[in-house]
């Protein structure tokens, strides 16, 4: 199977390569020491990637899912950092709205996301509910007109920086993952505290933080969907926020092995290039391998999401494949720059220390493993 994209998803392509090459490529070592990319993402707005998917009457650019993958990928294959902003902007930031929310939400909040006047984040993960998600103790109690809510979040993406958080909290603790609510929450909502910047070991232009909800009150119109069905949006959107994930990987993987053939081209040891003797042959030879089988995966995921066809199992497939060889690849790229590899001169180790939390967020590879065998049983 070849993969063939519409003209109009080329031009995406280019379009989001050329920007990344000329915009983001130069802030990358600013992202390195921690800068968030405020202004990335307000010249990403004005492209219209921050709102790739969302239809035009709501001030998007209502293209086809693919496209939107599209955009992920070619911008990881530059920067992972701003690749998981969008993301996660993108697919359970704004996602949720769109599919779940009442038409007075949409209106009030898909334009400023779509057009990137606000950012979006999710929070689901809590200290002691992470891949356990329907554990998490977050409490929002109805008081008249708006939900009390108490409880902690952590490793929240885009956290401090966003604008909207879509918060997940539990009204009713007896019915399990039934009593599991989905609220939206703008960013100046009293109670709402943001709490320590993590320190990670990549995506260090990305915030990653943990909020605390003190009698946070939010408005009850700000309810997502009815109450108890909390659960099931945040699954959904995962299932499809997880192709944006792989995509991000395969953006990783690709960039490693790209830099990896140029240098051992370049690179010549016993007389000629190290590319040219079969022990670095053989390893670019399975780097290309990985790289094109996580591209067939995130592709094939991405075209069902883009027919309206259930995808669950091959996103979380895609995630799987695609975000283990992100991993391999950088550290096979690390062995083919040899010493050099290990320094900061190169970007081969920036890529390392990105891949390896997309076999982290948004489901570890366990937990996909367990989604895909779910689908095995059906
Ligand atoms: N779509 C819709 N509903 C779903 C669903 C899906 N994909 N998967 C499960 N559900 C529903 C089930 O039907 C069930 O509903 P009923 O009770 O009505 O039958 C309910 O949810 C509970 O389902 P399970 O009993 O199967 O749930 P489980 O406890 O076994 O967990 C899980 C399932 C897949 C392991 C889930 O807990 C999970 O995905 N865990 C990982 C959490 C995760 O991905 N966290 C990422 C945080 S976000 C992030 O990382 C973003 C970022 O910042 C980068």
């Amino acid at each position: 199977m070849e993969l063939r994209f519409t003209e109009e998803q080329q031009m995406m392509r280019k379009m989001v390569r050329d920007f990344a090459e000329t915009e983001i490529q130069p802030f990358i070592e600013k992202m390195e020491a921690g800068e968030f990319p405020r202004d990335i993402l307000k010249k990403m707005a004005e492209l219209g990637l921050m709102g790739i998917t969302i239809p035009e009457k709501y001030g998007g650019s209502e293209m086809d899912f693919t496209s939107y993958i599209i955009a992920i990928h070619e911008l990881s294959k530059v920067s992972a950092t701003i690749g998981v902003i969008l993301s996660v902007h993108t697919s359970v930031g704004t996602n949720p709205i769109l599919y779940f929310g009442n038409e007075e939400q949409k209106q009030k909040y898909l334009p400023k996301l779509a057009t990137g006047e606000y950012l979006g984040a999710f929070c689901l993960t809590e200290p002691s509910a992470g891949s356990d998600a329907k554990s998490l103790k977050s409490r929002a109690e109805k008081r008249g007109d708006h939900y009390v809510v108490n409880g902690s979040k952590v490793f929240i993406t885009n956290g401090g920086e966003a604008d909207t958080y879509i918060v997940f909290a539990t009204t009713d603790s007896t019915k399990g993952s039934r009593g599991v609510s989905a609220f939206i929450v703008e960013k100046d909502t009293p109670g709402l505290v943001i709490g320590k910047d993590e320190h990670k070991m990549g995506l260090h232009g990305s915030r990653t933080v943990q909020l605390t909800f003190e009698d946070m009150k939010v408005p009850a119109e700000n309810l997502l969907g009815e109450e108890g069905e909390g659960f099931k949006i945040a699954m959904a959107n995962l299932d499809v926020g997880r192709i944006g994930i792989a995509a991000q990987a395969l953006g990783i993987a690709e960039a490693a092995f790209d830099y990896s053939t140029a240098y051992a081209k370049e690179r010549v040891q016993f007389g000629k290039p190290i590319a040219a003797q079969q022990g670095i042959g053989f390893k670019l030879a399975d780097m290309a391998t990985a790289v094109e089988g996580s591209k067939l995966l995130v592709y094939r995921a991405a075209n069902l999401r883009s027919s309206n066809i259930s995808c669950g199992k091959e996103a979380s497939m895609a995630k799987l494949f695609a975000s283990k060889t992100a991993v391999e690849v950088s550290t096979e790229a690390i062995q083919v720059y040899g010493g050099y590899g290990y320094t900061k001169e190169y970007p081969v180790e920036r890529l390392f220390r990105d891949a390896k939390v997309t076999e982290i967020y948004e489901g570890t590879s366990e937990i996909q493993r367990m989604v895909i065998g779910k689908h095995l049983l059906v």
